[in-house]
């Protein structure tokens, strides 16, 4: 969202990988090895995982998106505590929503091709708003007819076995969820559907010894998504249900419930934050493009953020500007 060049926004695992991206709906545990980043112990806590979160990457062939992304994940992959893994939040690529299917293929074969030469970590998929191919019918000249459409398209060419699934790191349970529905009026809102809801219920319950960490593409709760509006013209906050999950107090009263949920990852406003309600907090990264590879997105650069959840339910969070500049 927020992106001045595409119109449908507002209304709108691979390389090292398709075999680390057996995000199991059931979850799995990929920490087995002594020597992870995950064992180490740091200012004596022990750590459950360390992943790079990388959202907004918005890749197609132009505009040196993937000289950035490249160098996005040389950044990830050098740093002196590597990662256990990437974790991707959502919008990979430029836009499937209104692309015809050679352009769609041209977006994903890109990445594709990046991650197979530039990744070694395992790596991870979140889908975000753009991951979802021809939902806007008319510029996309699809029909809904085809096998691809919708999100078949990103779960495929990504390997993904599901559109949400779980991953086990230590004493903590990552949910992967998927924020984006198909909205006729719209195009897209953002929620968790009745499936994906009460399979997250499910997990909560079945998880009480662990702590949570969500991630999905948009905001469940943000206060920074009211800056895209220009609410002294309007007179009001403009709040549309494509900014900001509609179904936040649903989410709030059932965290409530389930104090073993600590966290909530999300990306898509290009913007970085970190908000805090209830006991669980709620952050934002900024993109990997920042504003759609044309420099950075109001005050947010380029970057990606470093997550440590530790065994005792803490976490740290920084926001690494890997130092990409516009030439
Ligand atoms: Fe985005």
């Amino acid at each position: 969202m927020f992106d001045k060049n595409l119109k449908l926004t507002r209304r709108g695992v691979l390389g090292g990988s398709i075999a680390a991206a057996a995000g199991l709906i059931t979850g799995a545990n990929i920490f087995s090895s002594s020597a992870s980043a995950a064992s180490k112990k740091i200012n004596g806590k022990k750590r459950s995982i360390r992943f790079a979160h990388l959202t907004d990457i918005h890749i197609e062939p132009k505009r040196k998106a993937p000289e950035g992304f490249t160098a996005a994940l040389r950044h990830v992959q050098s740093q002196k505590d590597k990662p256990d893994m990437i974790i991707t939040g959502g919008d990979n690529v430029m836009d499937l929503l209104g692309a015809k299917d050679d352009w769609a293929k041209v977006q994903t074969d890109t990445f594709k091709e990046i991650i197979a030469k530039e990744c070694e970590l395992p790596i991870k998929y979140c889908i975000g708003n753009h991951d979802t191919w021809g939902w806007d019918k008319k510029n996309s000249n699809t029909t809904g007819d085809e096998p691809l459409w919708g999100k078949a398209r990103f779960v495929k060419e990504f390997g993904l076995e599901n559109r949400y699934y779980a991953i086990d790191a230590g004493k903590w349970r990552i949910l992967m969820l998927d924020s984006t529905h198909i909205d006729k009026k719209d195009v897209y809102t953002a929620k968790f559907d009745d499936e994906q809801y009460d399979w997250l219920v499910e997990q909560l319950k079945s998880n009480q010894g662990k702590y949570i960490c969500l991630i999905n593409h948009i905001p469940i709760m943000s206060a920074a998504v009211l800056l895209d509006g220009d609410n002294i013209k309007q007179g009001r906050w403009s709040l549309p249900d494509e900014w900001m999950h509609l179904d936040t107090r649903k989410l709030v009263d059932l965290f409530w419930q389930n104090k073993n949920v600590k966290l909530c990852i999300s990306g898509h406003l290009h913007l970085l934050e970190r908000l805090e309600y209830n006991n669980v907090t709620y952050i934002c990264d900024g993109a990997v493009c920042g504003g759609w590879w044309g420099g950075p997105f109001h005050e947010c650069q380029e970057g990606y953020g470093l997550f440590d959840l530790y065994d005792d339910g803490t976490f740290d969070h920084q926001y690494v500007d890997y130092g990409w500049e516009v030439k």
